[in-house]
């Protein structure tokens, strides 16, 4: 626990709480299971975890509605046992995160309530975004801008009054030019900051900022950059520093850069990459570019392959079309699964020995497919709502994980359990279980575990610099110090370098020692 510049190389895991493990039986995971988990995940050789919000909240948005941000949903636990939890991931190695949600808040958030109680023009009021409406009546939205969720931004109040929300409804904006709303934030970092919470993970980081009557763009606008600074200020003031890690979906790879300067974050999720195509030369493109951006500002980059928001990639690289865009998203698109999981084999290999830091999504390690065949009855995600389910909606990657046993919950909960999990998993999840895979050679988790071991082990890899090797259109072939990986994205089977060694390869190599189509190794260079 010594670096304090762990956050540049390390594994980060991302516990979707819900659907990690549930201690109390009621079907949902929660702070025991998680607890009760640990030493599964210091087996797996992560170096820290990310727990997406496990804040109260009447869960429109899976829990990005935050009620309060200070305590604990009680589904969950309590702040006690969260405090236990840093306690006991920090005695097992593990740092953590928690993600920290300042562009909105839950509709039952105090202030928002206080806010609807109050009249229009009154303070209460100037914490959020409401507006009057357009038409004699004030009958149509302020503006024509429409939610990232689908459907109009704005929401209209009993008084006539409208309220900004660029996501759920239920999810009411914060005016952040309003300095009450930047001391609050501040101070709630201190809170958890204070519990040693080693880093945050910032969600919608890019668009705190905006005036939706000026303009429809609410991207990266002027001041942002302000507020991350002075974030920074604050987690500097700490020993070791608490590291801060951007949600920031922007196209614009300069701009992108921009939060990464060494006064702000630390580091951001690359969504290039995650949306990137099953093809080599768009893969060697995005890494070239991700690369490049982040030399400037000498941040280290981040590699993702999958978190709780997008088709897990497994599904993803099984289909005809293999790149991930929130837009594209539709049902009933066939997939291959068998193809999928060779080719995520293979991608895990590619991603972690990238420069930089690797973040993994639950159920990743395990080889878990997208469930697409949900019932629509039991589909929470606003996404699927709002789109009147033309988008499948995240609910899919979001399926409680298989721990063990050959009938659901797979030890997801405990064996005298009083609820199902909140989502149905599939009965084939049984031979996915942790149970079903660890220690077993050719395991999609024997790979992960090889392959995190390795990539904390061999000192060249993690953060530091990478040199490509020749290859065929086809392969992707680089070195990091005296190891390469080498990735076939083409048919036919592709030649090695020379090398001493074969650490780890995605499937057996040929017998001709060529490396078959859609498989990935690394090499210890001759
Ligand atoms: C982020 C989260 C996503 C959430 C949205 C609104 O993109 O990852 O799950 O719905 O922000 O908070």
């Amino acid at each position: 626990m010594a670096d304090q510049a762990w956050w540049r190389s390390a594994a980060i895991y991302q516990v979707y709480l819900r659907s990690f493990a549930d201690g109390n039986g009621d079907g949902v995971g929660d702070l025991a299971g998680l607890r009760s988990r640990l030493p599964y995940l210091a087996g797996l050789g992560i170096d820290a975890i990310w727990i997406v919000p496990w804040y109260p909240s009447p869960l429109a948005d899976g829990g990005y509605d935050v009620a309060d941000f200070r305590a604990i949903d009680p589904i969950f636990g309590t702040l006690a046992e969260a405090e236990k939890l840093i306690e006991e991931a920090h005695a097992a190695g593990i740092r953590v995160i928690c993600d920290i949600v300042p562009n909105h808040c839950s509709d039952q958030h105090a202030w928002f309530q206080r806010a609807l109680a109050s009249a229009p023009g009154s303070p209460e009021r100037d914490l959020f975004w409401f507006r009057k409406g357009r038409g004699a009546e004030g009958e149509l939205p302020p503006t024509d801008l429409q939610s990232i969720f689908g459907g109009p931004a704005w929401t209209r109040v009993a008084d006539g009054e409208w309220y900004l929300h660029l996501f759920a409804s239920e999810q009411p904006d914060f005016n952040w030019d309003h300095p009450a709303v930047r001391d609050e934030f501040e101070d709630i970092l201190r809170f958890w900051f204070d519990r040693g919470i080693d880093g945050i993970r910032i969600d919608s980081a890019a668009v705190l900022i905006k005036d939706p009557l000026v303009s429809d763009v609410y991207e990266d606008n002027e001041g942002i950059h302000e507020v991350y600074q002075a974030w920074r200020r604050i987690a500097d003031t700490y020993t070791p520093p608490r590291a801060l890690i951007g949600e920031v979906w922007l196209p614009d790879h300069e701009a992108f850069a921009r939060y990464l300067r060494p006064d702000e974050l630390h580091t951001a999720f690359n969504f290039a990459f995650l949306g990137a195509p099953w093809e080599a030369a768009e893969l060697r493109k995005e890494i070239d570019m991700t690369i490049a951006v982040h030399a400037p500002v000498a941040a280290p980059a981040t590699w993702v392959l999958s978190n709780h928001d997008v088709t897990r990639e497994v599904t993803r690289f099984g289909r005809e079309v293999t790149n991930f865009a929130f837009a594209d998203k539709r049902r009933d698109v066939p997939s291959d699964l068998e193809l999928g999981t060779r080719r995520a084999r293979a991608a895990a290999l590619l991603t972690m020995s990238l420069p930089g830091a690797y973040y993994l999504y639950q159920g990743e390690e395990l080889g878990l497919e997208e469930v697409e065949d949900l019932d629509d009855a039991l589909r929470e995600d606003p996404m699927f709502h709002r789109s009147g389910g033309v988008n499948p909606g995240r609910d899919g990657c979001r399926v409680p994980l298989p721990w063990s046993g050959t009938s659901a919950p797979f030890g997801f909960s405990p064996s005298d359990a009083t609820g199902d999990p909140w989502l149905p998993q599939p009965a084939h999840w049984s031979e996915l279980s942790v149970a079903a895979q660890q220690g077993v050679p050719g395991s999609f988790l024997q790979l992960y575990c090889d392959a995190l071991r390795l990539r904390r082990q061999e000192p060249s890899l993690g953060d530091g610099p990478m040199r490509w090797l020749d290859s065929e259109s086809q392969v992707l072939a680089f070195a990091r110090g005296d190891l390469a990986n080498v990735t076939n994205l083409g048919t036919a089977p592709a030649a090695l370098p020379a090398h001493r060694e074969v650490l780890l390869s995605s499937v057996p190599l040929n017998e001709d020692g060529t490396l078959p189509a859609d498989a990935s190794v690394w090499l210890r260079l001759a």
